[in-house]
């Protein structure tokens, strides 16, 4: 950049960052957007017991301000980092083509098939590396406040369920298509336009009003039946799995179904997909908070399941 600067006058200098950052593909295009994944947060944070929350207090840096949503979107803002482009396959899983199931052992690694390397993988090593901070170890090999926003932003990901996508449209990002007036693509629609829209028509814009319309609909809404089969799935192995293969499932009944790419898609579209949308965002949150009580509470897992 310093030589550009040099180059250029400062007027065109300022044209050029405007048009890169206009036209230039957002590298952050691969995740739910700022706000799914703040609203995941907040919710998480608000479920958590006393000791997880004393936890989280203690590893977040102190800018943060005790607000772990604040920190929700960092995975996304270093992914592209040199020191951190190892997380970057992190964020999603490829499955094969229409098969619309998912297979840890099939699907989960990194372009050049690094076994562990995809979202599910990530949910299980950053809860394991947090169970070390339970122990208190002082284990020097990991860093555990990059381990609790990486756990809190994939536990994000992996419930968007465009991010459980088809491998040669790389999740819907390649399926351009027209979001009511604008263009966009399939996954960028699940990332944020439906919360967009969302916030727009019915929230005046306040993702305050948004999250908290979200939480009474577990709290004592059509969710909260539901609530606790959210947290049915035997262990720290199975239950990543148990959110991809639902993602997976969601992306091919309710994402992909339907889109004919370079279409329109528009009210029904919108109408028909938002219920999915909040409800994933809602479990994403409880069951970080699920997660952060379990490794972070005093006992409880060391306690043998009840048979
Ligand atoms: C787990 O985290 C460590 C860094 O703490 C990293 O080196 C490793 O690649 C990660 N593996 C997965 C599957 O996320
Ligand atoms: C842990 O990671 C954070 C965020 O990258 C960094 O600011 C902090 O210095 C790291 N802590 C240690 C002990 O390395
Ligand atoms: C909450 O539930 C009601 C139905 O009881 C539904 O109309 C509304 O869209 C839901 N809101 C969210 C954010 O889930």
């Amino acid at each position: 950049m310093g030589r550009f600067a040099v180059l250029l006058g400062l007027p065109q200098l300022a044209f050029v960052i405007l048009v890169a950052s206009v036209s230039l593909p957002v590298p952050g295009a691969q995740a739910w957007s700022k706000e799914g994944h703040i609203m995941t947060c907040r919710i998480a944070q608000s479920l958590l017991d006393p000791e997880a929350a004393h936890a989280v207090q203690n590893l977040l840096p102190e800018y943060a301000k005790g607000d772990l949503s604040s920190l929700c979107t960092w995975p996304d803002q270093i992914r592209h980092w040199y020191r951190y482009r190892w997380t970057s396959s992190l964020h999603f899983i490829d499955t094969p083509d229409k098969a619309c199931t998912f297979d840890y052992s099939r699907d989960c690694h990194d372009p050049q098939g690094v076994k562990g390397m995809c979202v599910a993988g990530a949910v299980q090593n950053f809860t394991t590396q947090l169970m070390h901070y339970q122990h208190g170890t002082s284990d020097r090999r990991y860093n555990m406040t990059e381990a609790l926003l990486f756990l809190s932003h994939f536990m994000g990901d992996i419930h968007q369920p465009m991010h459980v996508g088809f491998t040669s449209d790389e999740g819907g990002n390649t399926i351009d298509l027209i979001w009511f007036k604008h263009k966009s693509n399939l996954h960028h629609v699940w990332d944020r336009e439906i919360i967009l829209t969302a916030m727009k028509d019915f929230y005046d814009k306040d993702m305050d009003l948004f999250q908290e319309d979200i939480q009474k609909n577990f709290t004592a809404g059509i969710w909260s039946d539901d609530i606790m089969s959210w947290g049915d799935c035997e262990d720290l192995f199975s239950c990543p799995k148990k959110y991809a293969t639902e993602s997976i499932n969601l992306a091919c009944k309710w994402g992909y179904e339907g889109v004919t790419p370079g279409e329109t898609l528009a009210d029904d579209y919108f109408n028909s997909r938002l219920p999915i949308v909040n409800k994933r965002i809602a479990q994403g949150g409880v069951r970080l908070a699920m997660i952060l009580n379990r490794v972070f509470g005093y006992h409880e897992h060391e306690i043998p399941a009840p048979t």
